[in-house]
């Protein structure tokens, strides 16, 4: 089962590609019995679930999100996620894909109601082009969604595209698969400065994934610079930074091949995932 372990959906900035070797060099990095290992600006939280499939115990993880991907996190990681409720939003769904995106529209033109953690996970993995859906006061911004879409007999593309990604059916497996596997993590809804207030401990291994610099379309954001220089005045346990590029003569340049493990090779292609050490 924990084998199955995968990310809710696809999201901007995901790093599930590259999950396998960041993991790689976090355990490298402290392979103790009792490490305490942060994941700062988690999203979809990639790199936890990889620490999870890894074998490090829920307990030992520390996930960090200032977006209702936070808030999803802290109700799965606590155990406070209903499934009734998530369930209902998911019957609730259009049978017909072509009546998705309508129905969509409708779902995230209503005011937030006490669901956001159950409902959050529905509209993301609607969201055009996996872009981050957010939560501005009571309201969804940035809800933008997919139409289905059937290839013609002159389109190049020969498969539909789903308006939906995962499907229901897969993303209810997947949140179900993940409500047993990272309960008993700690995941703090909070801007990631914030952090530095509580101790850090030593023999800690933090990560932290900023929004990239030359990246739009995310609601929130910080100087990761200012963030780099105030962590090394709290703690000196290692951190590691992902950037599409290098911000230091320690950086891995991570392989997108999809291959698992090794870290090598520079990608043929504009797309860069960095890892810089500090
Ligand atoms: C590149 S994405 C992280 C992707 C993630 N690693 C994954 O695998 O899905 C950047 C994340 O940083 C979060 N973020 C941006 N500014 C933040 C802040 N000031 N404090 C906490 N989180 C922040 C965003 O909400 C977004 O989810």
């Amino acid at each position: 089962m924990i084998g199955q372990l995968r990310v809710p959906c696809a999201y901007q900035g995901g790093k599930q590609r590259v999950a396998a070797q960041i993991v790689d060099l976090l355990l490298e990095a402290n392979p103790g019995p009792n490490t305490r290992f942060y994941d700062l600006c988690c999203g979809s939280a990639a790199v936890s679930i990889e620490l999870v499939k890894r074998g490090i115990e829920s307990s030992r993880i520390c996930m960090l999100d200032i977006s209702s991907w936070g808030v999803f996190w802290t109700a799965i990681c606590s155990g406070t996620f209903d499934m009734d409720v998530f369930d209902q939003f998911l019957s609730e769904l259009p049978g017909d894909k072509r009546e998705l995106k309508a129905h969509m529209l409708e779902l995230a033109a209503l005011p937030i109601g006490e669901h956001e953690a159950e409902l959050y996970p529905v509209l993301q993995a609607c969201s055009f082009g996996g872009k981050q859906i957010w939560r501005n006061g009571n309201r969804w911004a940035n809800a933008c969604f997919r139409d289905f879409w059937q290839p013609t007999a002159t389109s190049i593309r020969r498969s539909p595209a789903n308006p939906m990604q995962p499907s229901s059916i897969e993303l209810r497996r997947r949140v179900g698969i993940l409500a047993q596997h990272m309960r008993g993590a700690a995941c703090l809804n909070m801007d990631i400065m914030a952090i530095l207030s509580n101790p850090i401990p030593n023999d800690s291994v933090v990560y932290v994934d900023p929004p990239y610099q030359d990246t739009t379309g995310y609601a929130f954001g910080f100087d990761v610079n200012a963030f780099i220089r105030k962590f090394r005045e709290v703690s000196e346990a290692p951190l590691f930074v992902s950037e599409g590029a290098p911000l230091n003569s320690d950086a891995v340049l991570l392989n997108f091949g999809g291959a698992k493990g090794g870290i090598s090779g520079i990608r043929k292609g504009k797309h860069q995932e960095w890892i810089n050490r500090f």
